[in-house]
Parts: C-alpha cells; sequence; structure tokens
C-alpha cells in the first residue's frame, strides 16, 4: 500500500494502518476470525472512498459526508462490529466459489439466482475498472498483474461475456439451460440490454412460467458509476422461471 498506491486513493497514514492490518490480519489463524477481519478491512476501504469507487486517484469527489469524516480506524472498527453482527448459522454447510459462472459447475440446485453486470450502450459495467482496489486488497494481488503504467494502478480485467450485448443474450441462454431444472431468478435493470420482452423471451426457452417482477431501485453507496443515464429512475427487475 505505502508504496504502490501512494499518493492514490488514501493519505499515507492511512496507507500505513492498511498495511499494518494486512499483516496483523494475515497472522490470524481461525478463518472465520480471518474472514471478518478481511471483510471489514474491505469495508473501511470502500467507506473511506468518496464514491466508494477506483476508477479515479485523489480525492475530488469527497462532498463532507459523515462516512468520510471518520476516520480509517474508526470505519475499520465500526465494521468489525457490523460483519460481526451479520454472522449467522443456517443450519446448513456453506460454500462460495469465485470464478467465471460460465464454467461454474454444481451440483443439482433448486434455486439458482443471478445477478449479473448489467449491459447498456450508454455505460461500461465493468467491476474490475471500479472495484480493482478492493479484490486486490481481498486476494493479496495473489492471481492478478497490477498494469503499472495505469494511474489508477489497476489489474487487468477479465474476459466476460457481458461486456457486449451479444455476448450477454447468449450467456444469458447457456446459463438458463444449464441451470433449466432450477427456479431461476435474476435481477435486471430497466435501462439494460436484452430489453424485459427478449429476457423472457430466452427464459421461455427453458421454463414454463416466467414472470417479472419490478423493484423501485434507487443506486445507492458502492453502486455508483460515472455513467450519464439517470440512475435515480432506474426500475431492477427480477426475471423469475419455474
Ligand atoms: C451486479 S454485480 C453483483 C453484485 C452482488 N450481487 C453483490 O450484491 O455484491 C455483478 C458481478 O458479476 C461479476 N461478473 C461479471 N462477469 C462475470 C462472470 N462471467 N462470471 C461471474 N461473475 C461475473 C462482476 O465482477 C460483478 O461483481
Amino acid at each position: 500500500m505505502a508504496s504502490t498506491f501512494k499518493g492514490l486513493y488514501y493519505t499515507d497514514e492511512e496507507n500505513d494502518l492498511i498495511d499494518t492490518l494486512r499483516t496483523n490480519i494475515a497472522d490470524i489463524k481461525d478463518q472465520y476470525k480471518h474472514a471478518i477481519a478481511m471483510t471489514a478491512l474491505i469495508r473501511a476501504c470502500i467507506k473511506k472512498r468518496p464514491r466508494g469507487i477506483f476508477t479515479y486517484t485523489g480525492h475530488r469527489y469527497n462532498d463532507g459526508r459523515k462516512d468520510l469524516k471518520k476516520t480509517l480506524a474508526q470505519q475499520f472498527l465500526e465494521a468489525v462490529e457490523a460483519v460481526n453482527k451479520a454472522v449467522f448459522d443456517n443450519g446448513q454447510i456453506n460454500y462460495s466459489k469465485q470464478g467465471d459462472a460460465m464454467d461454474l459447475i454444481v451440483e443439482q440446485a433448486d434455486l439458482v439466482y443471478i445477478d449479473p453486470p448489467y449491459y447498456s450502450p450508454l455505460s461500461d459495467n465493468e467491476y474490475v475498472r471500479r472495484y480493482h482496489f478492493v479484490e486486490g486488497l481481498a486476494r493479496d494481488w495473489k492471481g492478478v498483474k497490477i498494469q503499472q503504467h495505469t494511474k489508477t494502478k489497476k489489474f487487468k480485467s477479465y474476459p466476460t461475456p457481458f461486456a457486449t450485448l451479444k455476448g450477454a443474450a447468449e450467456a444469458f441462454d447457456h446459463l438458463f439451460r444449464k441451470f433449466a431444472d432450477s427456479i431461476l431468478i435474476v435481477s435486471y435493470s430497466s435501462n439494460s440490454l436484452p430489453t424485459q420482452d427478449e429476457m423472457v423471451a430466452i427464459m421461455a426457452k427453458y421454463k414454463q412460467h416466467v414472470e417479472v417482477i419490478p423493484i423501485d431501485y434507487r443506486y445507492s453507496f458502492g453502486n455508483q458509476s460515472d455513467a450519464k443515464t439517470n440512475r435515480n429512475s432506474v426500475q431492477e427487475y427480477l426475471f423469475v422461471g419455474y
């Protein structure tokens, strides 16, 4: 942090604190405590970042809001508490995997929920560009290569079919076919493509019943982009196939 990201997102003192926390968290043996502390550090870094994104350097979007006034240490301690409180036992064994959904192999699932990047010709839906820093932090920059020539020191984006309209439509078809025996739920937004009718048509190839549930949704912290679209008037849809 103190060398690679000097002067980019946080003050030198904050970078030192992040380095100290990274080092100390790496020593926590209990995997659950380790995960809680790491999640808290990531949350603190997002809260302490104007707009919560890493597409720009410096602090030009600092509007003085409460979250930005708190120190990073305070944010971390509050996040530890919040994350800890969010832990509960659902009585099941739970797994999480990280990787390309197109290649995911799982046993028969009762329900598959898909929340992909929303494709729009008006804005980019590049998650790595926005969140590279916190993903790098989470994986200790292992398995990714920082592009040193970039101002933001972002790493190279993964290829994803959701970057183009044709790719997104084909990806939905592929995923719906793959999980045709499960209840399907997909989050999608009204200003994204494929359109609502097209999405229903793709899902109807594999599911007898398809319902569209519109949800009024206001984009908030951590989900902003530099898009020029009016985010406040966006509607979120849930496509449900069964
Ligand atoms: C709308 S966000 C999901 C947010 C998530 N549900 C949450 O609440 O934090 C879309 C996510 O899909 C990821 N993504 C993009 N292409 C993917 C792919 N081919 N396989 C798996 N994930 C992908 C993006 O990196 C991004 O994190």
